[in-house]
């Protein structure tokens, strides 16, 4: 049957060989973690740890990092067999066409274009965010509210006047630049990776230590957010209910883990390397996991921080954008030098992620347009940088459009809810390769199989189901669009056909 044609894992392990020619084998488990850790610390941790106890988990969104980390775990386990049994760029995408035939594979790409396109957008809406803390805080005045927000908000200003959203301008700003890097071929080198990367946790670890002084125990108390608790205060004067079941409870700690989710996306870009990796076997494995480990305490302990400083309320209205320069200027005196070193860090880390989800998505469409799913535009080179440019710009245009003129919030629950589909299959294609081809050599083998796909599936298929409606539907409805494509073009354009 047609939809289900595979594509066989010799015939990848040889264009891996082949396209390996290009490629060197340079990195090693500690660059590979780095590369996740770049991938991973952004607006996740950042914004959406605020979000997450603002509305739903309170201080009670550390357990929240716990329940994604568990789900995020399960996953990992199950792309670290994939990478180090078909070490090729692609990541689920190719696993899926190796496992489970080209409408699936198909499918998670579609759902890809929803992890790294509208996780870029999201980012950027977070880095125009903390751009402009950084102009306040420098006294440089500021973007008015109407540019650097998108049609769908509004917020009151201390003189109590009401400020439309028009367009995003600093997003936009932020993505042309990354996306004009992209096209002249300026690799994200190691080096300057490593460099942010150092940046990043440093500030993460400062803030823990300097902030923990400053926890306020009754901030803590209750630690879950109580059905009974008071609403609170909205940017736009109105006033938010902790009524609704995942609002608070562990209801609001499941939608809070769905939400904080975002803060691990990333850490299979790391699979996206693994013909750059020079022992992708054995640290292909270390790459996907040691960052996962490394990522999951620090956030657990910045969130314990950060909601003991402030309490969760404050994150529904002031301290909702720039939460952590928030929190450092409002609660802990005497430290805003460190207020002004975080939004500068963050501002570059923001910049890495962008980088490699603008990268990540230019590389799957690469690949999916090289098998005939996707019009060879995506594939083209340029001549001289030899990069695919056209590609870059038409997926400027597209994140563009959506780090304009939609909030960062709706797109990033798009981004996990894509992120989430994808890891589903993910570990659905690792049962069907042990059934398929029990015999194929597993340099790393996920643990108790079935179990750990299993539950693989179903925590992630339960942070899938506690995110809001408007946004399922939303998700679904871009499925359905790709299934149109799918037929309408893909199917006749297959290579394999
Ligand atoms: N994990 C990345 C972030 O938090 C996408 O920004």
């Amino acid at each position: 049957m047609s939809l289900f044609r595979k594509k066989s894992l010799d015939l990848l392990m040889i264009q891996a060989d082949d396209s390996e020619k290009g490629l060197k084998r340079t990195l090693g488990a500690g660059s590979l973690i780095a590369l996740g850790i770049g991938a991973i610390i952004g607006a996740g941790l950042f914004v959406r740890t605020a979000a997450a106890a603002g509305e739903h988990a309170g201080p009670a969104v550390t357990l929240s990092f716990i329940v994604a980390a568990i789900g995020c775990a399960f996953a990992g386990l199950c792309y670290a067999e994939f990478a180090s049994m078909i070490p090729i760029a692609g990541s689920a995408y190719t696993y899926a066409y190796a496992t489970m035939g080209e409408l699936v594979a198909w499918i998670i790409g579609w759902a890809l274009i929803l992890e790294y396109a509208l996780g870029a957008a999201t980012v950027s809406i977070a880095w125009s965010e903390f751009l402009n803390k950084l102009l306040e805080q420098f006294n440089l005045g500021s973007i008015p509210y109407e540019w650097c927000h998108s049609p769908f908000e509004k917020a009151l200003d201390t003189a109590n006047v009401m400020h439309y959203g028009y367009i995003n301008i600093p997003a936009l700003f932020i993505l042309l630049v990354l996306s004009a890097l992209l096209i002249k071929g300026t690799q994200e080198s190691a080096f300057v990776n490593a460099i942010i990367v150092f940046v990043k946790v440093a500030i993460v670890i400062v803030f823990i230590f300097v902030g923990w002084k400053f926890i306020n125990p009754a901030n803590h108390t209750p630690y879950m957010i109580p059905a009974d608790a008071p609403p609170a205060l909205q940017p736009d004067g109105s006033m938010y209910s902790y009524a609704d079941t995942f609002r608070h409870g562990w209801g609001g700690v499941l939608t809070g883990a769905a939400i904080v989710f975002f803060a691990f996306i990333g850490f299979d870009a790391v699979s996206t390397a693994a013909q750059e990796a020079k022992n992708p076997k054995r640290d292909m494995p270390i790459g996907i996991l040691g960052s996962l480990v490394i990522c999951t305490v620090l956030y657990i302990l910045f969130s314990y921080v950060l909601t003991g400083v402030a309490p969760y309320t404050d994150f529904v209205k002031s301290g909702k954008e720039a939460s952590v320069a928030y929190a450092i200027e409002t609660y802990m005196s005497g430290y805003g030098w460190l207020a002004k070193g975080v939004t500068i860090a963050i501002l570059a880390g923001f910049s890495s992620v962008i980088l490699v989800m603008l990268m990540g998505q230019s590389r799957v469409f690469y690949t999916m347009s090289s098998d005939g799913l996707l019009p060879k535009a995506f594939s083209d080179l340029h001549k001289k940088f030899r990069t695919p440019y056209k590609s870059n710009m038409i997926l400027f245009i597209f994140v563009g459009a959506f780090a304009a003129f939609i909030p960062g919030s709706v797109a990033g629950d798009l981004t996990s809810i894509g992120t989430l589909f994808a890891f589903v299959l993910v570990c659905v294609g690792v049962l069907v390769m042990r059934k398929n081809d029990p015999d194929r050599v597993r340099p790393f083998k996920t643990p108790l199989v079935p179990l750990v796909p299993v539950l693989g599936i179903l925590v992630c298929s339960a942070m899938i189901y506690s995110l809001d409606n408007r946004t399922l539907l939303t998700a679904f409805i871009w499925m359905l669009i790709g299934l149109v494509v799918y037929f309408g073009y893909s199917k006749a354009n297959s290579k394999l056909k």
